[in-house]
């Protein structure tokens, strides 16, 4: 039988959260992949085969469902070090570079999993890809909203001659036309490639938080210790 979509992604989680030892500081990530480790912590939790946890939530979802499956919670200012984060990611290309924030929890995530010692992705086969952008899916920025048009006209600026890109501020849902509120306040627009990004990352990140008005982007370069990948033939992990 052939292992849905869902069943890979919860295979990849409890192997990351194998790698949970009591008294760590965790910092817990967001979306449908992450949601399986914070199911699994808990049930550790529960059982008394993981004690001393503390969490530091990546989103106030995350915050919630952490808190319902009973993971004790804490942040960033109580704990500036965390020894371990798990989060899944929307794109990883050969060298672990990662696009993240299609559930739009990017500046929480980059700061959090930035601030780990270890930093271990989990994703399913579905979101390998030969480069960033590649996947014609949304590469998102998160803007502040006070002249969000002007912000988005120069992010589409820095393409202009180099890669196709198209860019759309984020809408709250498909039949509602208000834009998408992150839980800092801020709007995202969304960068969509043709053939993904060609020219040096670190190059770009740079040019892109120059832009005033940018509070951070979805390119994660550098950043993940290792990438869980759950496939139909099995589990693999990649390493730096
Ligand atoms: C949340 O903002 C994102 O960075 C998620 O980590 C990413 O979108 C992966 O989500 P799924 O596990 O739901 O695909």
């Amino acid at each position: 039988p052939t292992m849905s979509q869902e069943e890979l992604k919860k295979k990849a989680a409890h192997q990351a959260v194998e790698l949970v030892e009591s008294g760590m500081v965790l910092g817990l990530g967001t979306g449908s992949t992450a949601a399986h480790a914070l199911d699994r912590i808990g049930e550790l939790l529960r059982q008394g085969k993981l004690r001393d946890i503390v969490g530091i939530p990546t989103s106030k979802k995350t915050e919630a469902h952490a808190a319902a499956v009973g993971i004790p919670l804490s942040d960033l200012g109580a704990h500036p070090v965390v020894d371990l984060s798990i989060d899944g990611a929307d794109e990883v290309d050969p060298e672990l570079n990662l696009v993240k924030g299609r559930g739009g929890s990017l500046l929480r995530e980059k700061m959090i999993e930035g601030a780990s010692r270890r930093f271990v992705v989990i994703v399913d086969e579905t979101k390998l890809v030969e480069r960033i952008g590649g996947s014609g899916l949304a590469v998102p920025v998160e803007v502040v909203p006070f002249g969000w048009q002007l912000t988005m006209g120069r992010l589409k600026g820095l393409f202009e001659g180099y890669e196709a890109c198209e860019a759309r501020l984020r809408r709250a849902a498909a039949a509602d036309d208000r834009p998408f509120v992150t839980d800092n306040g801020n709007y995202v627009v969304d960068l969509y490639f043709e053939d993904g990004i060609r020219r040096d990352l670190h190059l770009l990140s740079d040019q892109i938080l120059r832009i005033t008005g940018v509070a951070e982007h979805g390119v994660f370069i550098g950043m993940a210790s290792s990438v869980i990948v759950a496939g139909r033939d099995g589990v693999s992990v990649m390493e730096r």
